[in-house]
């Protein structure tokens, strides 16, 4: 049983990360390295550069957590690290690093599923003010790479109630900026540029809005985008502002197309990079309140790629018995 910490250990994108997490949830130390700076020159996430990346930091981050923590390696209980879906060569990097940590320890290794990681992260005990949810609840994962609504039933019990048909809504958010000029990733540029702008001056399309069901599509409107910034007829302050609208748009509608195909929900969680926008929240507070449940937004560093979500994950799976044997692979797709 578990009695002492556990190491999570996160590398599927581009965050470095590593936290250790007593058997109860408490987190005693964390870090997270971004490797922004590395993929801005190239306009978005270099694979090889991520894995060389994480190759170099992982290793050092996580003997610097343990420190921190007053801890060493060998005062672990169990290695969780992220197994999938991600990018394979930083994937490869936190499996074997951490399957190095647990031979040479003797330990449990937990390999993660990263979707499961944000599904479970609204559970980890005292990081919302208004409790763990019960099950079922919703997760609504809007990031850069992935974009998906499901129904979290219990522990291992996830239904995939939709997801994006083509682009993740960070993705689109990047490539309307990019289109505007704006550094990636430019989701936080596109919200500063918004603010100045008129959402009602370009039409711009709203893809899947009141269809059933709980699918995304946004290459519509990056096309819709592209046609407004070359015709030049609206500021990009209004290109933006109205882009943005759109987006919360769908994802309200989507969100409550959600809350009806799951009516028992006890709530929403949002996570992913996206989540930090005010227009999306404020869009989905707008949805969850009419159907009268909250939504639960975990603090930002805690939606977005981070290695507490991952020990937490093995934790819960730790309590149920659930461990994973050293010839579990890495998987590039991995869906819960
Ligand atoms: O979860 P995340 O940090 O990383 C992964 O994609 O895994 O999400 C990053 C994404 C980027 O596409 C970024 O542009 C977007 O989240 N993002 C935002 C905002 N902040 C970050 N999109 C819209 N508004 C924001 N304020
Ligand atoms: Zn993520």
């Amino acid at each position: 049983d578990l009695d002492r910490p556990v190491l999570g250990l996160e590398s599927s994108c581009d965050e470095t990360a590593a936290a250790v997490l007593a058997p109860d949830g408490r987190i005693l130390a964390e870090g997270v390295l971004s490797q922004e700076k590395e993929h801005a020159v190239f306009g978005g996430v270099v694979p090889e550069i991520a894995a060389r990346a994480h190759l170099e930091a992982l290793p050092g981050l996580a003997e610097r957590v343990l420190r921190r923590a007053g801890l060493g390696f060998g005062d672990l209980g169990a290695v969780a690290a992220t197994s999938g879906p991600g990018l394979i060569g930083g994937l490869i990097v936190g499996a074997c690093f951490g399957k190095g940590v647990a031979i040479a320890h003797d330990l449990p290794f937990v390999a993660v599923n990263h979707l499961e990681a944000h599904a479970l992260t609204a559970r980890l005990p005292g990081l919302l003010p208004q409790g763990a949810p019960a099950f079922p609840y919703l997760l609504l994962l809007v990031s850069g790479g992935h974009c998906q609504c499901v129904a979290v039933e219990g522990l291992g019990r996830y239904r995939r109630l939709g997801s994006t048909l083509d682009d993740a809504v960070g993705e689109a958010f990047d490539k309307a900026a990019k289109l505007m000029g704006l550094p990636w990733p430019g989701g936080p540029h596109l919200e500063r540029l918004a603010a100045e702008g008129d959402p009602q001056a370009v039409p711009l399309p709203r893809p899947l809005l009141g269809r059933p069901g709980c699918d995304f599509s946004f290459s519509g409107l990056k096309t819709a985008v592209a046609r407004a910034v070359a015709q030049g007829s609206a500021s990009h302050a209004d290109i933006a502002a109205a882009f943005q609208a759109s987006v919360a748009a769908v994802l309200a509608d989507r969100a409550r197309h959600a809350l009806e195909m799951v009516p028992e929900a006890t709530g929403i969680v949002v996570a992913g990079g996206v989540a930090a926008n005010q227009a999306v929240r404020a869009a989905l507070a707008g949805v969850a309140g009419i159907a009268g449940v909250p939504m639960l937004a975990p603090p930002l560093r805690y939606c977005t790629d981070n290695a507490v979500m991952v020990a937490w994950a093995g934790i819960e799976r730790l309590r149920a018995g659930l461990t994973d044997r050293m010839d579990h692979s890495p998987r590039p797709r991995w869906p819960l």
